[in-house]
């Protein structure tokens, strides 16, 4: 596989991502001023918290020698088809390990044809087989089974240590500039490092986008491994997953639209709609007291 020259371009630390203010009478009314946190204008190819998690986990791969990266997700994710974004842009092989089985010799979907152009290796597995990635005895079978013996591992949705410490500089970046920064959460891989790298007096605010309510205990248990126990002050508003993960009822829809519009940028309908409304609700209802600065981190693009 070619080794482009650039790889340093990529793994090397971008400047901040940049802070909008907008102007939203839903915020003002209630004396909140609403900021963005441009993360999804970070890197071209791996937008948002893609890039603050995996460039450490690249860079470490790098450093240890390795030229092949595996790492785990569903036919839709955002993660995998970074991920492999990543293998062509650094020339190092890339495999995914994809749950459903059933998948296997049907046509891919677009996301993970997108997966195969950037020379992903997907290896499709049972949900059950799936779920032996989480047992440490089970998972080199299972690497073995994919053909990804000795390659770098990344975890479903690139959330361990070193993720952690690329999404604290994602707070860091933020000190000094809000009292609250808020951000939609699958792993909650991206607001266990935000809320670390937040200054005494910031708050980090967590919107989960899966129903379940389990978050919580990830979180710390992430904190844990990273930082060896809970840090930061952060919170979870569990209430604004409209039904599950990729769940877009209409009325969310029209949301996102009129928010794209009123304030000129993509909306991505996963995660980061259901974030604004969780805000413009929590606004609505007085939650955050007058004079507050809120951020919303705009985690990713359509
Ligand atoms: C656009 C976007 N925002 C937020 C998240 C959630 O990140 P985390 O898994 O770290 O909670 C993801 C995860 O894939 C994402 O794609």
């Amino acid at each position: 596989m070619n080794r482009p020259a650039n790889r340093d371009v990529l793994l090397q630390p971008r400047p901040p991502s940049p802070l909008q203010e907008v102007r939203d009478e839903r915020f003002e009314r209630h004396g909140v001023r609403l900021l963005l946190k441009r993360d999804d204008l970070v890197h071209p190819e791996l937008p948002g918290n893609k890039w603050r998690k995996l460039a450490p986990n690249l860079r470490a791969a790098l450093e240890a020698g390795h030229e092949r990266l595996v790492t785990f997700g569903g036919a839709y994710s955002n993660h995998l088809r970074a991920t492999a974004a990543a293998g062509r842009l650094l020339g190092i092989g890339t495999i995914g390990i994809v749950r459903g089985d059933e998948l296997a010799g049907r046509p891919l979907n677009d996301s993970l044809a997108r997966c195969a152009a950037d020379g992903m290796r997907l290896h499709f597995v049972s949900r059950s087989r799936y779920r032996s990635k989480a047992d440490p005895q089970a998972l080199p079978l299972l690497l073995e089974e994919a053909g990804a013996a000795g390659a770098y591992v990344v975890p479903e949705g690139g959330s361990n240590a070193l993720a952690l410490a690329g999404c604290a500089d994602l707070g860091r970046e933020l000190r000094g500039v809000t009292d609250v920064a808020a951000v939609a959460c699958g792993t909650g891989g991206t607001l266990a490092g935000l809320a670390a790298g937040l200054a005494a007096g910031q708050r980090a605010l967590g919107v989960p986008v899966l129903a379940g309510g389990f978050l919580s205990a990830e979180i710390r248990s992430l904190q844990t491994e990273a930082y060896g126990g809970p840090v930061g002050d952060w919170a979870l508003a569990e209430d604004f997953h409209h039904g599950g993960y990729a769940r877009v009822p209409a009325a969310l829809e029209v949301f996102a639209a009129d928010f794209a519009a009123r304030h000129g940028f993509p909306v991505e309908r996963i995660y980061v709609a259901k974030l604004l409304w969780a805000l413009t609700t929590l606004t609505g209802t007085g939650t955050f007291p007058p004079g507050t600065t809120l951020t919303a981190v705009i985690t990713g693009r359509p």
